[in-house]
């Protein structure tokens, strides 16, 4: 925190993210204020907290337009003011166009290898276009300064950094790229290919989770773009400009916010059984997702089926809940998976499922911070089955709620986060059989192999948190800063 408070005194930072940290929300007479399901809100707030800046985003709450000031700005967090954000306005067709269709049915299938087809509209790409641009035109209008350090986030804005770039050429552009990265043949099928890397390219410092996505991207630049790469270093040259192409881990907040720990753990075990209406000595696994095909859900559940058919002494004793944060809705393919999901898990109830001991407990709903806090203490085993994920974050909130050292986590080899946890049983979520054959690892493991494991993993995150992962990039930006002073005042 020390070192994200020294790189940003006195600089005028903007975050700009499609998604906004809290949302309001009308409930009758009343307006909630919301937090959504989302890793990089997790992975960005506490960051805008402690340097107090700006952060633009679409503004999609109920009650948005009723709190904010003339300038569209509102401050946050509710409780404890200290940064504000500006809300930018989409009308329906925009909504649709750039969210739904190509950020959603295009890119977010193109970048993902989960089997569903990508879909490209030139309409939606129009929209895409149209909204980047307003984005844009947010941030230059939001800057304090001729030299801001803006923050993109995903694949929603890959044509911002340019934008930006265009009218502030002094600014630092930090662009991150949450999910992952293909390679460059799969890349190749989006019509637009040309267009989101140049736009991209118009970053000081573009980041990926992982080593690997930098390489792909870094592979679909030279594949094709008329670009210099230099890959020694990682840096794109394109129209003499330089972006930097660096792999940055994110990471949760380190400590925990005290008040999701505050019920201590045993309590939280034996509440979320009687709230489940489990007996008290059930074990239980849990899953926390928004409700994405990419999250392997369908898989996860044919592996408990499978525990169940091939070790029937689980039957009755053993339980998984399973939340599921209700996203996209109105993109087909997300509509079709949560019905799958829902005859899924009714499926395995009806074969596997006793009296006060279902299979499977499946909540499609929103749960707060708070809720889902208590689900992970109160645990046996989590299990991340994700078929394919920029980092995955599920699993690092994992190991920080479990500050008694139990608990397992079962985790894929295709999140980001299997390459920080080695500790984690981790499985390929395909292989029904391996999966299966983790839980029952994972639902017999000795508590002091369990300790040990968990105090690992606890290390890593607790290092590695998220203000090293801001950190890093800030002090990035900030050499880089300096030397284009040095270089500007040398010539
Ligand atoms: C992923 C993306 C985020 C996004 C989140 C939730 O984590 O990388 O950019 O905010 O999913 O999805 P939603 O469509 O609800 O914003």
């Amino acid at each position: 925190r020390a070192i994200l408070h020294g790189e940003l005194r006195g600089d005028d930072v903007i975050v700009v993210s499609n998604r906004e940290p809290y949302i309001h929300a009308r409930t009758g007479e009343h307006i909630e204020v919301q937090q959504p399901a989302s890793g990089l809100v997790t992975a960005l707030e506490p960051i805008m907290r402690a340097c107090s800046g700006t952060w633009v985003a679409h503004g999609g709450g109920s009650a948005d337009r009723e709190v904010v000031d003339r300038k569209d700005r509102v401050a946050v967090p509710p409780d404890n003011p200290s940064y504000q954000i500006r809300r930018i306005w989409l009308t329906e067709e925009e909504e649709n166009g750039y969210y739904y269709g190509f950020s959603n049915e295009g890119l977010w299938p193109l970048c993902h290898i989960a089997h569903v087809r990508p879909t490209f509209r030139s309409s939606d790409w129009a929209c895409y276009v149209a909204v980047n641009q307003k984005f844009a035109d947010a941030v230059i209008a939001e800057a304090k300064t001729s030299a801001p350090i803006v923050m993109v986030q995903d694949y929603h804005l890959a044509l911002a950094p340019r934008m930006i770039r265009e009218k502030l050429p002094d600014a630092t552009v930090i662009t991150f790229w949450h999910i992952p990265w293909p390679n460059p043949e799969s890349f190749a099928i989006c019509p637009w290919r040309e267009e989101i890397i140049t736009g991209l390219l118009g970053s000081s410092i573009l980041g990926f989770h992982t080593q690997f996505h930098c390489n792909n991207f870094v592979d679909t630049v030279d594949q094709f773009m008329e670009a210099r790469v230099d890959r020694e270093t990682l840096t794109v040259t394109l129209g003499g400009k330089n972006t930097a192409v660096r792999r940055y881990p994110i990471s949760i907040d380190w400590p925990p916010n005290p008040a999701l720990m505050e019920t201590p753990a045993e309590i939280c075990q034996s509440e979320l059984r009687k709230a489940t209406g489990l007996p008290e000595d059930q074990l239980i696994g849990i899953g926390v997702d928004r409700l994405d095909y990419t999250k392997g859900i369908i898989e996860r559940f044919n592996a408990i089926e499978r525990l169940f058919g091939l070790k029937p002494e689980w039957i009755g004793r053993f339980t998984f809940i399973q939340i599921a944060a209700p996203t996209r809705s109105s993109i087909p393919e997300y509509h079709a998976h949560e019905e799958l999901v829902r005859l899924t898990a009714a499926r395995i109830n009806q074969r596997f499922g006793r009296n006060d001991a279902p299979a499977i407990v499946l909540k499609v709903e929103h749960h707060g911070p708070r809720q889902v806090y208590e689900h992970y203490r109160g645990a046996d085993l989590c299990f991340v089955s994700s078929l394919h994920d920029g980092m995955n974050l599920v699993a690092k909130e994992f190991v920080a709620a479990r500050n008694d050292e139990q608990g397992v986590l079962v985790l894929s080899q295709f999140t980001g986060a299997a390459r920080e946890l080695p500790e984690a049983l981790i499985v390929n979520p395909y292989n029904t059989d391996q999966c299966a054959a983790a839980m029952h690892v994972a639902l017999t493991m000795p508590k002091t192999e369990q300790r040990d494991r968990m105090r690992l993993m606890r290390g890593l995150v607790s290092e590695f948190n998220v203000y090293r992962w801001a950190g890093r990039m800030l002090l990035d930006a900030a050499t880089m800063r300096r030397r284009g002073r040095l270089l500007k005042n040398g010539s």
